[in-house]
């Protein structure tokens, strides 16, 4: 895991990049420069240096006789936090230097945390295949603050976040050779023993035996065989109780209904529904969030091989539904129903999956849009607001009532698919997943279920943007978090 870490300092190290907030009021630019500097706004606006969010300029300022290199960054009328944090993105990519230093006491709490969150996403990168680093990466950033305890504060959660999401971008960048399914549970155990909450990881023939007949379908074709984790965070005095459902296929070839060659490419990023899970466990062990949280990672390796699942067969998930296997590359939602149909009997008050699920996501709202469907309309509208505050786009979609009629199948209780029917792909799986939402335990009705299709915003296939880096992106990782703080 690389990103930058944030220090804490009186005064800014003379070595590091000085970093000078600017923000445009009135028309005019107020520019916060340590004390003893002249006045920097003609040489700032004689380069052209208009003070908008996300702007950089490096310039020259006096320094105990000499000079010191400095960066203005830009932050328009400093009053958006989703601003700051582009800004901070862009101050990490300009800054092309391994460390600077930034007075955190000019800047408003909210657009200060903002920058330096900004600035630590931003800085994230996967070198762990690199024989030789071929980036200048900012490596370090210097908070010079008179407010040492509350500056200590601020950057334990920008480090919390920025650690939580790069640990799902380095389990998701990782190459599908070194992350079969067991490799992925041990992540997860790894969290929950650092972080002392209870787990337990089924292995191919306990799933056998236990009924999981999804992840066994599934994974049965991999000489690397599938997993379940069960991770439990319970802080005290929680009343709320959240399933999160992960979508692990560590790598999705299509099975038997092989996938073409050109779409195969990428396809290591299909566990990130499940690293996002391992990541949002840690951050809310670390931010101590009461709420009580239990993570399901559906992991398997989906190949084709003598011993794979067909189209045709018939397999019977976690709780007794037959499912006809139709298209084998549908695997997602088959490994999900196990895991939302067992996440069910503990009737917690909410399930939330998580899934690269469909390509047909994609298709509809493009690489940066979450897609959120569900059963229950007031939490969908809770996450797409969550989303919203964080910086996370997402935008709720139905599950009409006839999508579901395609699934209808011959021989068995539902059909992964219908080959043939490509209309609404995305909500076609999510009324699959519908199917396993177990009722209430008063028996008052389903529980409420909320789907989360990351197909496209996991990973960012083009160039860096905003605090976004290539590669994992960790995507609703901050969302989830966001919607565990307001229900706590
Ligand atoms: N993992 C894919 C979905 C996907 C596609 C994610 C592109 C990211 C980018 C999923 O398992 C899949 O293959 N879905 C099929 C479903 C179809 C066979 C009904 C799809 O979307 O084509
Ligand atoms: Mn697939
Ligand atoms: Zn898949």
């Amino acid at each position: 895991m690389t990103h930058a870490i944030l220090e804490l300092a009186e005064s800014a190290p003379d070595a590091q990049l000085l970093v000078l907030p600017v923000l445009r009021l009135d028309d005019a630019l107020t520019i916060s420069a340590p004390p003893g500097l002249p006045d920097l706004g003609p040489s700032l606006e004689a380069t052209g240096f208009r003070g908008k969010s996300g702007e950089t300029q490096k310039i020259a300022v006096p320094h105990e006789g000499g000079v010191r290199a400095a960066i203005a960054l830009g932050l328009g009328d400093g009053s958006d936090e989703e601003q700051a944090r582009r800004a901070g993105g862009a101050l990490a990519r300009a800054a092309g230097t391994s460390a600077v230093a930034i007075d955190a006491d000019a800047l408003e709490p909210a657009i200060r945390q903002a920058v330096l969150l900004g600035a630590l996403l931003a800085s994230y990168r996967f070198t762990a295949y690199k024989s030789e680093l071929d980036d200048d990466a900012l490596t370090t950033i210097t908070v010079v603050t008179g407010d040492r305890d509350r500056a200590a504060a601020e950057n334990a959660r920008a480090t919390t976040l920025a650690n939580a999401v790069a640990l799902v971008q380095d389990a998701v960048n990782t190459p599908p050779n070194d992350l079969p399914p067991a490799a992925l549970a041990d992540i997860a155990l790894r969290v929950a023993h650092e972080n002392g909450f209870e787990s337990r990881v089924w292995d191919e023939q306990q799933l056998r035996d236990g009924g999981y007949g999804g992840l066994t379908a599934v994974g049965q074709g991999s000489s690397r065989g599938p997993r379940l984790v069960r991770l439990a965070y319970r802080p005290e005095g929680a009343e709320l109780h959240i399933a999160l459902v992960g979508k692990g296929i560590t790598f999705d070839t299509g099975g038997l209904s092989l996938k073409p060659a050109a779409s195969m490419v990428g396809m290591k990023f299909d566990m990130a529904g499940a690293a996002t899970i391992i990541g949002v466990l840690q951050a809310a062990a670390e931010l101590g969030i009461q709420v009580a949280v239990t993570g399901w990672l559906c992991i398997a390796e989906n190949m084709p091989s003598s011993t794979a699942t067909r189209p045709d067969d018939v397999v019977t998930i976690y709780g007794g539904k037959t499912v006809e296997i139709t298209n084998t590359d549908a695997e997602g939602r088959i490994v999900m129903a196990d895991g939302i149909a067992a996440a069910s009997e503990e009737h917690p008050d909410l399930i939330i999956d998580i899934a690269t699920l469909t390509g047909a996501q994609v298709v509809a709202l493009g690489d940066r849009t979450t897609a959120v469907m569900g059963n229950d309309d007031a939490w969908i509208r809770s996450v797409v607001d969550a989303s919203r505050s964080v910086g996370e786009p997402s935008w709720a979609m139905p599950i009409p009532e006839e999508v579901g009629d395609t699934l209808k199948s011959p021989v068995a209780d539902l059909a992964n698919m219908r080959s043939g029917n490509r209309s609404a792909g995305m909500l076609v799986a999510a009324a699959f997943l519908e199917r396993f939402v177990g009722d209430r335990a008063d028996g008052s009705g389903a529980l409420p279920w909320v789907h989360l299709d990351i197909a496209g915003p996991s990973n960012n296939e083009s160039a860096a943007y905003g605090y976004v880096p290539k590669g994992a992106t960790g995507v609703m990782l901050r969302t989830l978090i966001a919607l565990l703080e307001a229900r706590a």
